[in-house]
């Protein structure tokens, strides 16, 4: 069967390296990839194209099913588009997909469903706004409303930052139309993690879960980025955190969305502060799979994927496991000079390794230049590799990240650090 992944990121190489393992697969196409998915075997990139465009390739190649990596094309309505078109696809639809590209929606959703997550306001006025500042003090956190790409969320260690996000975003609009409207959070402390599920509208999937690292620098310094490295799984979530975050957070959302009339069909991901005390609040709903949550996630993952997702668009994922390689898997982002505020494009990279039974290097922002393989987004390459412990998958995947060469490559030296920390693995 022929298979259709959107996107053109880390997580979308990943995805689609993953789909054409399955023995019933003949090829995966990315729409519109980058260089990695371009020399991947099985894979082959299609160019860019809008909606319609899509629909109609897939009609035409007769791709079995198509599978939507970001949120952007979710948020145009790209399920919609092809299911009105009978073709199959996994993803929400553009109703259910709100629950990401509208933080105030999501924080109604919650309080709504009685899903844990942090006292909010919300505005669209700055003096309000910043008498609600003068009333609550900081440490909080002030959301822009709509996708920002991972930028539009400022967390004000004091009063004078928390003022002047406000002023940012509905003084000065300088997020756009995503931050015409705020959310102002209460600060919250502890461990974050990712919880990625599968979902058939009604029956949940966990896949293994995972943690991200959203700052720039070492040591969770420097400016918040789409994410610099991730590893799987994480320690945080003991069996007993895991049942209730099942319990507390995926189920109702499932049944919320499904009383609400826009049953939620694709992957879930909940981004979750997990307290000293083992509280949980929910820091946001994804309707995606992370990047780069997705590439140490998929190196683990031992059953045909293909398979888990036909559950998935069937109905019966309550009747399917996943099957999950023991070892640790740990991906450290190369980022391009410049990220994350003006990304520079162009450089050549060299010494990219083949791949092996225990790594993999998933492309995001790179192009083919001729022969060469250059820079083409601020995160150019996700270096993932497995371990027996958190320190041995870090071991290798940075001896594999210390041969890879472009101009002004950037990454974090520290990818996993919460977990040898902790001692727990
Ligand atoms: P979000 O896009 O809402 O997940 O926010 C991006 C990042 O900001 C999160 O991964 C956290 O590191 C941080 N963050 C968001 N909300 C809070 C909160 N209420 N308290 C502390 N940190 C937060
Ligand atoms: N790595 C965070 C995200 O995908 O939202």
């Amino acid at each position: 069967m022929k298979l259709l992944v959107i996107g053109s990121g880390g997580r979308e190489h990943a995805l689609a390296w993953k789909l054409a393992q399955s023995p019933r697969v003949s090829r995966v196409f990315v729409a519109p990839g980058n260089a990695g998915t371009a020399r991947e075997d099985g894979l082959a990139n299609v160019a860019h194209a809008a909606i319609p465009e899509l629909v109609e390739f897939a009609r035409k190649e007769a791709v079995a099913f198509t599978v939507v990596g970001p949120e952007a094309p979710l948020a145009e309505g790209v399920v919609d588009a092809f299911q009105a078109a009978g073709l199959r696809i996994f993803g929400p639809t553009r109703a259910a997909a709100q629950l990401e590209c509208s933080k105030e929606f999501a924080k109604r959703f919650e309080t709504r469903h009685g899903i844990p997550t942090a006292a909010y306001a919300a505005f669209s006025e700055a003096a309000p706004a910043h008498d609600y500042l003068d009333q609550h003090g900081a440490p909080v956190v002030i959301k822009a409303d709509g996708l920002a790409a991972g930028k539009g969320v400022v967390v004000a260690l004091d009063a004078s930052q928390a003022h002047a996000a406000v002023d940012m975003m509905l003084t000065e609009r300088k997020m756009g139309a995503a931050g015409s409207r705020v959310v102002i959070e209460q600060y919250l402390d502890g461990e974050e993690a990712s919880f990625i599920v599968l979902s058939d509208g009604r029956h949940a999937l966990a896949l293994a879960t995972s943690q991200d690292h959203k700052r720039l620098l070492d040591g969770d310094r420097g400016p918040n980025t789409g994410g610099m490295g991730a590893y799987s799984p994480a320690p945080v979530v003991t069996p007993g955190i895991h049942a209730k975050i099942m319990r507390e957070v995926i189920q109702p959302a499932l049944a919320g969305m499904d009383k609400d009339g826009t049953p939620y069909v694709g992957f879930l991901y909940a981004g979750l502060m997990i307290t000293r005390d083992g509280q949980l609040k929910v820091l946001e709903f994804n309707c995606r799979m992370g990047d780069p949550e997705t590439q140490p996630t998929l190196l683990r993952l031992k059953s045909d994927f293909v398979t888990l997702i036909e559950h998935a668009l069937a109905g019966s994922l309550d009747q399917v496991e996943a099957e999950w390689d023991t070892r640790v898997a740990l991906g450290v982002v190369l980022a391009a000079h410049g990220y994350p505020d003006a990304p520079r494009k162009g450089d050549v990279i060299r010494g990219l390794p083949e791949p092996e039974e225990d790594s993999h290097v998933f492309h995001a922002g790179t192009a083919l230049n001729g022969k060469d393989i250059i820079t083409n987004g601020g995160r150019v390459l996700t270096v993932t590799a497995l371990g027996l412990n958190v320190r041995a998958a870090q071991r290798r995947a940075y001896e594999i990240a210390e041969r890879i060469r472009f101009e002004g490559m950037q990454f974090r030296r520290d990818i996993g650090h919460r977990a040898t920390a902790g001692g727990r693995r």
